[in-house]
């Protein structure tokens, strides 16, 4: 399988000829590439814009509303960008959690209208801390703790054939935006560990199809630990992916 390589915008650039710049240049920097699937994701704003430039390279959302249609002010509904033509849609990023309140209900609800409508679903997961200690100051595996939770309670409902459309990435908040990506090593446990979740949740095979990437301050630097050093299948990229020669890098070294 082709490394998977996201790019997420988030709320950035802030000018719609900026946006174009930046895909323009992207997409000519990584045109030859093959062997790796790219997708970008800008803001809802410049998705028609962004999709008439796009050619062959995929775009997706970063967010939808868990409804189709109807009196919901300010959400936007996968049917929506389906029509427009996004492939993908990152549901349950950390910062929709923190900033927005998201549950994990609602994540849930995301995933089943984004499967419903044969959108793709990139699912964010990911522990806050680093280094947790429960009230007897003893250290506690937060990944697990919080990636079980999260994995269980977002998948809920959602059938063996169809969870294999979703692709996990994995997001450790405290990785995120900081310049201190996760080592591979604790990354390798995190993959193993949703694998092994994917297993109890469904069975052996289901937990092997699923794709699992790696999120939180990606670089040129590092891409390599994680999409060859531990065999992951992809990265999420936020800060380096609005740098268009650091992310078309990325997207060459993943090869
Ligand atoms: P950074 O690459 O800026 O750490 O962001 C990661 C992220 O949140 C991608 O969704």
């Amino acid at each position: 399988m082709n490394p998977l390589i996201i790019a997420n915008w988030k709320m950035n650039p802030v000018t719609l000829k900026e946006a174009e710049r930046l895909f323009g240049t992207v997409k000519k920097e990584i045109e030859e590439v093959e062997g790796v699937e790219v997708v970008v994701c800008p803001p809802f704003a410049y998705l028609p814009k962004i999709i008439s430039l796009a050619g062959d390279l995929a775009i997706g959302a970063q967010n939808c509303f868990y409804q189709e249609k109807g009196a919901y002010t300010g959400e936007v509904s996968p049917l929506m960008l389906k029509d427009l033509g996004c492939q993908y849609i990152i549901v349950g990023h950390s910062e929709r959690r923190k900033y927005f309140q998201e549950t994990d209900e609602g994540v849930n609800n995301k995933l089943k209208i984004v499967l419903k409508n044969l959108l793709k679903p990139i699912l964010c997961i990911g522990e806050e801390a680093r280094d947790a200690f429960n009230s007897s100051g003893r250290p506690v595996n937060e990944m697990s703790l919080v990636v079980g939770e999260q994995l269980a309670k977002d998948l809920n409902g959602i059938s063996a054939s169809r969870v294999v459309e979703i692709t996990i990435a994995y997001e450790p908040i405290w990785a995120i935006g900081t310049g201190l990506p996760c080592l591979s090593d604790d990354a390798m446990k995190a993959v193993l560990f949703i694998r092994k979740t994917l297993t109890n949740l469904y069975n052996r095979s289901v937990a092997e199809r699923v794709r699992i990437l790696y999120g939180g301050s990606v670089t040129s630097q590092n891409v390599i630990d994680y999409v060859k050093g531990i065999n992951m299948n992809g990265v999420l990229v936020g800060a380096a992916s609005l740098n268009a020669s650091e992310f078309a890098k990325i997207v060459k070294r993943a090869i």
